[in-house]
């Protein structure tokens, strides 16, 4: 791989972000998803949208090899990562797990975060896992236009695991997969 470089997007950045999560999405999820979901996903995924939310305020890191952007994570709240992925010639490469770790370290760094949540495509829930991130069973939770199946993210371990040690929790299903 070439040069790697980190930084937040600004609000000029909102075309580039745009370009490549049009591309990913529809690689790798649209197919997955109702026409609905598509709709949702276009729309959240457009050039004006992506503006918007960065005049809003929104934190996106931005990952860049040879200064091509190659990579993005988006967080809401500084704890709900609402777009996440790496350009297909890109991914494989550990891109992934170094956006997350700076996602991490930013939302602890300001808000003090502790859970950390997302909605996962059937193609990244590995991918997540493998961050330490389990299936959140929450009914609160409720499912959007996008199917993606809840995930979440504890700093400190799974709560659940210190008061129960019941095996068909989700936290022991991924320690026992990991
Ligand atoms: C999911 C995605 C963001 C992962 O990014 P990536 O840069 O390819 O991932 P990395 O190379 O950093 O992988 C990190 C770890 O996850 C593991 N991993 C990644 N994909 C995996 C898979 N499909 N199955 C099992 N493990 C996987 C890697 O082996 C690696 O493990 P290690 O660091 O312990 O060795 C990227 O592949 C992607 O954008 N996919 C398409 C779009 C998508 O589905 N985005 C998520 C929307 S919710």
């Amino acid at each position: 791989m070439g040069q790697l470089h980190f930084r937040l997007a600004h609000v000029d950045d909102a075309a580039a972000i745009a370009l490549l999560a049009r591309r990913v999405v529809r690689r790798w999820i649209v197919a997955e998803q109702p026409p609905e979901g598509v709709r949702a996903l276009e729309e959240t995924l457009s050039t004006p949208a992506i503006r918007e939310r960065l005049r809003a305020g929104q934190r996106i890191h931005l990952a860049f090899v040879d200064g091509v952007l190659a990579g993005l994570a988006a967080v809401r709240d500084d704890s709900h990562v609402s777009q996440f992925l790496v350009g297909t010639r890109y991914q494989g490469q550990g891109i992934g797990r170094r956006l997350w770790s700076r996602v991490r370290r930013d939302c602890m760094r300001r808000a003090g975060t502790q859970v950390f949540t997302l909605n996962a495509s059937r193609g990244a829930m590995p991918f997540y896992q493998r961050l330490g991130f389990v299936r959140d069973d929450d009914p609160q939770r409720k499912p959007g236009k996008v199917v993606a199946t809840p995930m979440i993210y504890w700093v400190d371990g799974c709560p659940w695991s210190r008061v129960s040690h019941d095996s068909r929790h989700p936290c022991a299903t991924a320690r026992r997969g990991a």
